[in-house]
């Protein structure tokens, strides 16, 4: 089916993320969920955010969409730039949450698919009218207009007979069509940037490779970026362009994919990768990374990965390690590289 595609800002970089600090006060004291992390998401590319449970990775994404529990949760320090299509740039942490401007650029800028499917869909409308609103929000187009769009972009994540099902409510689809529906109405509004935090985890294999081809597709039809949350390596693999490695709020290492997989420096990243099953591997022994990650409440001084590590050495655990760039764009944060 033929896609209308949207204008995108010449300018290559659509989301600056700068030193990131994004904490929780609660009555055990303060988590430092994100701890001074920088990145940029760029037009048409796929950055992958990877990272153990508890690392950072959905609280990063609730920063820059400003849905975080506030003011339990809050943004402390740092800059999140927003690059609009129509030219100039906004910075998100400055923003009211709630304002007209926070609310345009959710949802008609940058669209959310989230962990869990039933956090953006309402049990109480069907598929369709959730759609058919989020699109009319934001695109001043009439009804009819805005349920031919959403039958469009339902057929284009691969629900069968789109214009009966849109007349469903969520209860009524297998978990699988309930986040194909959601991927839809984040794509209805052609959005610059999609943030999927593990969009396909609660799948199965092969409807989770069915919606990462559907994604990736829409996602060169559109020129669109995608900022893609997995603890999946696979996943990584198969769709990112440049991924993130995260750990204990911050980020331990930056590549190009490819870069990333024939070369992971940090001895962390090095864990990941030997702790999974990994296609070409086969028949080699999986090492799961020894001990735990630490509460978030009680953290080692210096490197976070340092009483995990198995090369860790006495500056490790008393200095956190500077950001060093060992090759043209791939960074990693450790002292083995100094
Ligand atoms: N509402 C909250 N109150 C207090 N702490 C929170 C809250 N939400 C998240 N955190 C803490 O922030 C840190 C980062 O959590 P986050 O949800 O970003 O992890 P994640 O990387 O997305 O993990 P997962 O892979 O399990 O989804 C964790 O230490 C978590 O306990
Ligand atoms: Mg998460």
């Amino acid at each position: 089916m033929a896609v209308q595609e949207r204008e995108l800002p010449a300018n290559e970089v659509l989301l600056e993320v700068k030193d990131l600090r994004t904490q929780f006060f609660t009555e055990q004291g303060v988590v430092k969920a994100v701890d001074g992390v920088s990145f940029t998401i760029k037009k048409g590319k796929v950055l992958g955010i990877v990272g153990e449970s508890g690392c950072g990775k959905s609280i990063t994404a609730l920063s820059i969409m400003r849905l975080l529990p506030e003011p339990r949760g809050k943004i402390v320090s740092g800059t999140i730039t927003f690059y609009p299509p129509e030219g100039g740039s906004v910075d998100i942490t400055r923003l009211d949450r709630h304002s007209a401007e926070m609310r345009r650029i959710r949802g008609r800028h940058i669209a959310m698919i989230f962990q869990e499917p039933m956090t953006s869909l309402n049990p109480v409308h069907t598929i369709g009218d959730q759609i058919i609103e989020a699109i009319q929000l934001h695109q001043d187009v009439d009804k009819e207009t805005a349920r031919k769009r959403a039958i469009e972009v339902l057929n284009q994540v691969d629900i069968p007979h789109p214009e009966r099902r849109i007349n469903e409510y969520p209860h009524q689809m297998s978990g699988g069509q309930r986040q194909r529906a959601m991927i839809a109405m984040a794509l209805s509004c052609y959005p610059s940037i999609l943030i999927a935090d593990e969009p396909t985890t609660a799948l199965d294999v092969t409807i989770q490779a069915k919606i990462l081809r559907n994604m990736r597709d829409l996602q060169r039809q559109y020129g669109m970026a995608i900022m893609l949350i997995t603890h999946d390596l696979g996943v990584i693999g198969q769709m990112a362009d440049e991924v993130l490695v995260m750990y204990v709020g911050r980020k331990v290492e930056q590549a190009d994919v490819r870069e990333l997989f024939l070369n992971p420096l940090h001895p962390y990243t090095q864990g990941l990768f030997r702790s999974i099953p990994l296609i070409g591997l086969k028949g080699k022994k999986l090492v799961p990374i020894a001990g735990s990650v630490p509460s978030p409440y009680n953290l080692p001084p210096g490197c976070y990965f340092a009483p995990r590590c198995p090369r860790a050495m006495d500056i490790c655990r008393q200095e956190a390690p500077a950001e060093y760039e060992v090759e043209p764009g791939h960074f990693v944060s450790c002292w083995l590289y100094k």
